[in-house]
């Protein structure tokens, strides 16, 4: 028997610098990729895992995303009374959607630091850690890609893609050897220069972490950036304990940079059943 998977973290403090001005007064995980905001897209997966405790790790912007999940008396009366059935529907569904709880990040020190910043509900269980502005769409949602492995293996296990080698300094990159038909992570290092990747195997914002993770995060010094890295941490972890890694199946999109925001919603977009077609011939007339 694994220990219960049942929680999630979404850091979402960042200061969004790479989105300014959009970020100065929303957070980046409520920015909309066609009509979603990024972080419900997050719980959705979350929840296609069977992760429906939620904390989130905010900062600025605290409102609009606890605004998002909870229940809107007004609004939803308002589409009742006014016949927009399906809206009420869509509206109201997103407020019973999960359980989730919040806790303050007051310092932006890293995404290490917001991660050891939830330690306390955490507790001594396994939990989740996801990212929401990197955008995963999967046929498995992509945290369920990681409890497999979880599941078969009780260890920590981290969501992987290959990047080109110029990007390598964006990412957390992974040295990793395959044992027994999986990946097993035995280093890893923040934004390294490129040429100096162990790999082409970088960490885009999907863990699931046995709770030693948190107490050498409580021991972990600043590191790249003056911030308190969770690389650094699952680094030290890998050495303590199987890490594994899963490269997940499914398209990704940065949607925490203007480009890959925009993509995302390009993509998405002409897929939509209902605005697909209209925006691909705007799209043609514009070309
Ligand atoms: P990023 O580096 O992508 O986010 O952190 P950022 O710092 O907001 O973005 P830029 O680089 O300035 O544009 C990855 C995740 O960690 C969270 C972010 O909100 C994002 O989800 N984070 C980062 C925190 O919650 N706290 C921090 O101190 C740093």
């Amino acid at each position: 028997m694994r220990r219960p998977l049942r929680k999630v973290i979404f850091p979402a403090a960042g200061m969004g610098t790479r989105f300014l001005p959009a970020t100065k007064a929303t957070p980046k995980e409520m920015l909309p990729i066609v009509d979603k905001p990024l972080i419900q897209y997050g719980v959705e997966e979350a929840l296609a895992a069977g992760m429906g405790k939620v904390i989130m790790v905010t900062g600025r912007g605290k409102r609009a995303i606890e605004d998002h999940f909870d229940i809107s008396a007004e609004l939803e009366s308002n589409l009742n009374e006014t016949g927009k059935h399906a809206l009420y529907e869509t509206v109201s569904a997103v407020s019973r959607m999960v359980e989730i709880s919040y806790v303050r990040q007051k310092h932006a020190l890293g995404l290490g630091h917001a991660v050891l910043c939830a330690a306390p509900w955490v507790g001594d269980e396994c939990f989740g850690v996801s990212l929401a502005d990197e955008l995963i769409i999967s046929d498995v949602s992509a945290m369920q890609q990681l409890r497999e492995v979880y599941e078969q293996t009780g260890g920590s296990v981290i969501g992987l893609a290959h990047v080109p080698e110029t990007e390598v300094n964006r990412y957390g990159m992974v040295d990793a050897v395959e044992e027994d038909g999986l990946l097993r992570l035995r280093d890893m290092v923040e934004k390294p220069a490129v040429g100096e990747s162990p790999s082409d195997m970088a960490m885009i914002g999907r863990y699931i972490f046995t709770p030693r993770l948190l107490e050498l995060l409580a021991s972990t010094e600043r590191g790249i950036g003056g911030e308190i890295q969770l690389t650094d941490a699952i680094a030290r972890l890998a050495h303590e304990e199987p890490v594994y890694g899963v490269l997940i199946e499914g398209e990704r999109f940065d949607a925490g940079n203007p480009l890959g925001f925009l993509t995302a919603n390009t993509i998405l977009g002409l897929r939509h059943p209902e605005f697909g077609d209209a925006l691909r011939s705007i799209i043609k007339k514009n070309l």
